[in-house]
């Protein structure tokens, strides 16, 4: 095959191949077998190999998947990727198209879009001048993840619009079919590798799988039901969907154009009756406000839009026989009752552990060791035990007897009148500050990557770590010294931590696990107090002031900061170089000016002409910050004699660092005379 020759059947294969793609995933109508569209893939990236320059750039041989991928940059959402107020009843669903029609102008009316809910995983995808640019998870819902590589190996993504030159953003769900979801599973058991527990988290895992050719393997499936066109809010919801199908998308076949709330009862029970023959997962339907204008006066709340709802199907219920209570400490130190079961498959997935909410509970449905118990789960939510099988007990065992020590710490529980379970007030116990440091770490808080259960367990056992603050004073030597982790794994979780020092204030409030602060109370309390030294003189008056903060957020925030811990542990996070307060907004605050403004500086060692705390004020007069320790963030360190281990991990950061005739050299250039 000569150049010419092997263009021409390159640009064949390409087109072929998105045709039969298209066919397969959009229209759900192949004209060839899965056989024979391998073997035409295969013939393509065998050319490809041979003719690297011949490829197309967007060649379907993309989906087979490239080179591994050893990050996923964080990309902020064009507009959030909000989430669905849920309803369980149809009560939930009059009084949400209730509120609708309150929200809009007297008599208007109201279409609804009613779509299968499927239980996958949300991913944004983006396209310019009709090529798919960037794939997005749905992240903390403000930023997410990008993982391009891997969507490009999901068959029903589009590579290319069908239009050309038409940019726009898609969002829809990625999920795996309950078929492939068993075989992943079957293959994951004869490796020995950990099984998933449903489709849904064995999708979000695939997407964020550094190799994208087993992503490929995986065949993961998608269904558009968003479209952006450069913030058109013009037509209906509906005719959105025509476009995504028509632009080259599917969109699940299996849904209503309802003119009222009894049409759209008629398809939701249509869907329940049916929903265990379809090959995929779904949880309910889903509600949408059909005219765009409507859905655009409705808004949304900093969760979910006003002009949609989530309506589940009723969770489903299975027996299991309860082996064992176990007790498990929060990190407020609540104590929860978890029942351990043999495992059974409820909901297309294969539960071990149930929730039994708490003392009461056990004790209302007098449920004991070895009964038999029904367990319910609905699709997105924990399972839980509903009750004993009482005609099926023959012996039985004691009534549950609820500790009066904490199992984590041994001291005494308390009772509070107003609470169902009892509670570890013990401020040093162990298992509480185990699950503090694990909520700090955690994706949405500090997402310090490598610090999962088994080192917070070590950390706390050793006694290394006695609150969030000390995991800044862990070095590689230390980490390193720990079970089952390896030098390379210490480092990597050192220079984790110190990525980490520079996350926003509001996610470091949020991280900090202060009871009822969630992440959009942190970001509220941040915008309003923008340093944990505002809010920390702030009353309780000041803060319930706060529009979205009720007395109980604003009682349990005070008592944060009234504990006397708090303030040590404020004071160790700011020599650590955390921030404690939020970036000033560019626009409200223009950076000062100075010679070293803008900059994070550390100084260190033993100055000749002037103390450290006048070095400091220079530096702060001048523009700059100071702040204790040296990390990726610090823009430059001032090292006078003497200096250490600062000295030493600014060269290895390979942060800027200047002597003193270097710093004097500064302040001269600004025109001062110097110290
Ligand atoms: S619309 C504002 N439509 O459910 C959210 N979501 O809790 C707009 N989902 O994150 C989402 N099927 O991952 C929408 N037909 C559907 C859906 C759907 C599944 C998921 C989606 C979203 C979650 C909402």
């Amino acid at each position: 095959m000569n150049d010419a020759q092997a263009r021409e059947r390159i640009e064949q294969l390409s087109k072929d191949l998105d045709e039969h793609n298209h066919r397969y995933h959009v229209l759900a109508d192949p004209a060839i077998s899965d056989l024979e569209y391998d073997r035409l893939l295969a013939e393509l990236v065998g050319l490809e190999k041979e003719w690297p320059d011949l490829a197309l750039p967007d060649s379907p041989a993309r989906r087979v998947g490239g080179e591994p991928t050893s990050d996923f940059p964080t990309v902020a959402h064009a507009t959030p990727m909000l989430s669905l107020d849920n309803s369980y009843s149809r009560e939930d669903v009059v009084a949400f198209d209730e509120r609708v029609r309150r929200a809009l102008d007297e008599g208007e009316a109201v279409e609804y879009v009613v779509e299968l809910k499927i239980d996958g995983v949300a991913l944004s995808l983006i396209y310019e001048d009709g090529r798919l640019l960037r794939a997005v998870t749905r992240g903390d819902g403000v930023q997410g993840d990008e993982v391009t590589n891997n969507a490009r190996t999901i068959g029903a993504v589009p590579l290319r619009l069908r239009e050309p030159g038409v940019s726009c953003e898609v969002r829809g769900e990625v999920f795996m079919t309950s078929g492939d979801f068993t075989d992943l599973n079957k293959r994951q058991q004869e490796a020995g590798r950990p099984l998933f527990a449903n489709p849904r988290n064995s999708t979000a895992g695939t997407l964020k799988l550094q190799d994208p050719k087993v992503v490929a393997s995986r065949r993961l499936r998608f269904f558009a039901y968003w479209i952006d066109l450069a913030g058109d809010r013009c037509g209906t919801h509906h005719e959105r969907l025509d476009t995504l199908r028509r632009l080259g998308f599917p969109v699940n076949p299996k849904h209503a154009l309802c003119a009222g709330l009894e049409e759209v009862f008629a398809f939701y029970d249509r869907c329940e009756a049916s929903r265990d023959e379809l090959p995929y997962e779904v949880d309910g339907v889903v509600l949408k406000v059909n005219s765009l204008d409507q859905q655009e006066r409705l808004g949304s709340t900093s969760k979910s839009p006003r002009s949609a709802m989530a309506f589940k199907f009723a969770a489903q219920q299975v027996r299991s026989r309860l082996r064992e209570i176990r007790l498990q400490v929060g990190r407020t130190g609540t104590i929860s009752p978890v029942a351990v079961l043999d495992p059974v498959t409820v909901a297309g997935s294969t539960v071990q552990r149930a929730t039994l909410h708490n003392a009461d509970e056990i004790e209302r449905k007098d449920i004991r060791v070895g009964d038999l118990v029904v367990i319910e789960k609905g699709g997105d939510v924990i399972p839980k035990v509903v009750r004993v099988v009482m005609e099926e007990q023959r012996t039985r065992s004691g009534p549950f007897q609820f500790p009066e020590e904490c199992p984590a710490c041994g001291s005494p529980l308390v009772r509070y009148e107003e609470e169902v379970s009892p509670r570890c007030v013990n401020p040093a116990c162990k298992g509480q500050l185990k699950r503090r440091l694990e909520h700090f770490s955690g994706r949405n808080a500090m997402d310090i990557e490598g610090l999962g259960t088994a080192v917070v367990e070590q950390l706390v056992e050793k006694e290394l770590v006695t609150d969030v603050g000390d995991l800044y004073r862990l070095d590689v030597e230390t980490l390193a010294g720990l079970e089952r982790l390896a030098e390379k794994s210490a480092e990597n979780l050192v220079n984790a931590l110190d990525q980490s020092r520079g996350r926003p204030f509001d996610r470091l409030l949020f991280a900090l696990g202060i009871l009822h602060v969630g992440s959009t109370v942190a970001r509220t309390l941040a915008a309003r107090f923008p340093s944990a030294e505002q809010l920390r003189e702030a009353t309780v008056e000041e803060l319930e002031e706060v529009e979205e903060i009720g007395p109980v957020i604003a009682r349990s925030v005070r008592d944060f900061f009234d504990q006397e811990a708090s303030g040590a542990l404020l004071g160790k996070l700011r020599e650590a170089g955390l921030q404690l307060a939020a970036e000033p907004a560019a626009a409200e605050e223009p950076a000062a000016d100075g010679v070293f403004a803008g900059l994070t500086v550390v100084i260190t060692g033993t100055l000749e002409g002037l103390t450290r705390d006048q070095a400091g004020t220079l530096v702060e007069e001048q523009g700059g910050r100071v702040v204790s320790s040296v990390s990726r963030s610090t823009d430059l360190v001032l090292a006078g004699d003497k200096a250490g281990s600062k000295l030493a991990r600014a060269r290895e950061l390979e942060v800027e660092v200047l002597d003193e005739e270097g710093f004097r050299q500064r302040l001269k250039e600004a025109g001062l005379p110097g110290p």
